[in-house]
Order: C-alpha cells, then sequence, then structure tokens
C-alpha cells in the first residue's frame, strides 16, 4: 500500500520524505486554509519536495469553472493530481482533466456507487473518506472492501485512495483490505509505530544494559 501525507505542513512532509514514506500527498482547501500560505505557493514547494503524485483540489462547482481552475493547477507541477468533488460536476471535470492527460482524484465519496462513477469518468484515485462515515456510527472500512471488489469485478485501473484515516488501525485495516494508497495525516503515521510491549521491552533492555556496563561506542 503506498503512503501520501495528508497535510500542506511542509516540515512534516520533508521529515517523512526523508524516511522514505510518501509516496504522494494530499491537500484539501481546509488544510491550505491551515498552513496559511498561497495555494500555488505552497503546492509548488511540496512538489519540488515529493516525487508522488501531489494532490491539489479545486474550489469551483460548477464543471466548466473546475476545468479552468483544475488546468490552472495542473500547470504548477507534473506531479500534480487535480482533486475535484463527487458531484455530477466533479465528474464531468474528472472527463475532461483524466482526457487532457492529467492525474485527476475524486475526492469526497461515501458510497459504492459513486466510486462506480468516478472510475468511469476516468479517475486517476478514488478517495472514500473512512473516518466521516465512522463519525455517523457506520463503518467506513465496508466501504473500502466494496470498491475493492467491485473495481476488481471489472478490472477498473482506478487507485482506491483511503482518505479521512484517524487512526493507526485505520491504516493496517485499509491494508488488509487492499486499498491501493492510504493518506493519512503526519500524527497518524508516527502513531504505527508505538507499541506499549516496544516502549515496556526497551525500559527492560536498557535498565539491564546499565546493570551489566554494556558500551558500544
Ligand atoms: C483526503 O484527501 C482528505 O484531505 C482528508 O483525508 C480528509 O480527512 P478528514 O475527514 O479528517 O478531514
Amino acid at each position: 500500500m503506498k503512503f501520501f501525507v495528508d497535510t500542506a505542513d511542509v516540515d512534516a512532509i520533508r521529515e517523512l520524505n526523508e524516511l522514505g514514506m510518501v509516496d504522494g500527498v494530499t491537500t484539501n482547501p481546509s488544510l491550505i486554509a491551515k498552513s496559511g500560505r498561497d495555494i500555488l505557493e505552497v503546492t509548488k514547494e511540496i512538489c519540488d519536495m515529493v516525487d508522488g503524485p501531489v494532490s491539489a483540489e479545486v474550489v469551483a462547482t460548477e464543471a466548466d469553472a473546475m476545468i479552468e481552475e483544475g488546468r490552472k493547477l495542473a500547470k504548477i507541477a507534473d506531479n500534480i493530481a487535480v482533486k475535484v468533488p463527487l458531484t455530477w460536476d466533479g465528474l464531468k471535470a474528472c472527463k475532461v482533466l483524466s482526457d487532457d492527460g492529467n492525474m485527476v482524484n475524486v475526492t469526497l465519496c461515501f458510497s459504492a456507487n459513486q466510486a462506480l462513477l468516478a472510475a468511469k469518468a476516468g479517475a486517476t484515485f478514488i478517495s472514500p473518506f473512512i473516518g466521516r462515515l465512522d463519525d455517523l456510527n457506520l463503518d467506513g472500512m465496508d466501504l473500502i472492501a466494496d470498491i475493492r471488489e467491485i473495481y476488481d469485478n471489472y478490472g477498473f485501473d482506478t487507485q482506491i485512495l483511503a482518505a479521512s484515516i484517524r487512526s493507526a488501525n485505520h491504516m493496517s485495516e485499509a491494508a488488509k483490505i487492499g486499498a491501493d494508497v492510504a493518506t493519512a495525516p503526519p500524527a497518524v503515521i508516527h502513531k504505527m509505530a508505538e507499541h506499549v510491549l516496544t516502549d515496556k521491552g526497551l525500559a527492560a533492555f536498557l535498565k539491564d544494559a546499565e546493570k551489566a556496563g554494556i558500551k558500544i561506542v
């Protein structure tokens, strides 16, 4: 499973990128607003840093305006994936932008039917939002499983990009189901390294090393 980082925080991206943890980046208008930076400028900086796809989202709601914005975003760098919402206009924009040769990430997907339409419209990525479904007491992971089954039934090459990831468990569950990509906030990727037994075991080893006076360098 590829790891995308769900942030516009360039320092956080740089740190994870140096560790080989970044196959791509996703942003959205809320994350850009949180960065406090100009969308074109911060997106360019991220694209220069990361080799993989960098999703940049349109803010228009009508197809023609989305296409215009998407074409402008796509000019930032070769690794831009234009992000459009899963509305009827978004699907129209997806078709045109992907026919132009751009990567397109169709976002805000909450049903298998929406994912089916995005694949038909030529989406490179479909972004089902796990956490926001879980927030409503639904099971976001069921949606990932349904889309996996449907795409595999018909050989769609649209990649399933598990989004709205809120916990380390979401990452392993998405990987078990076979999501192609998961995008997570940097804090969730850090959390994946943690285990209480690792901390406990390390404390015991260090105590014994100190008692025995073990020195390596
Ligand atoms: C995905 O591309 C979105 O940017 C993101 O995962 C949304 O996550 P949230 O539901 O935690 O805001």
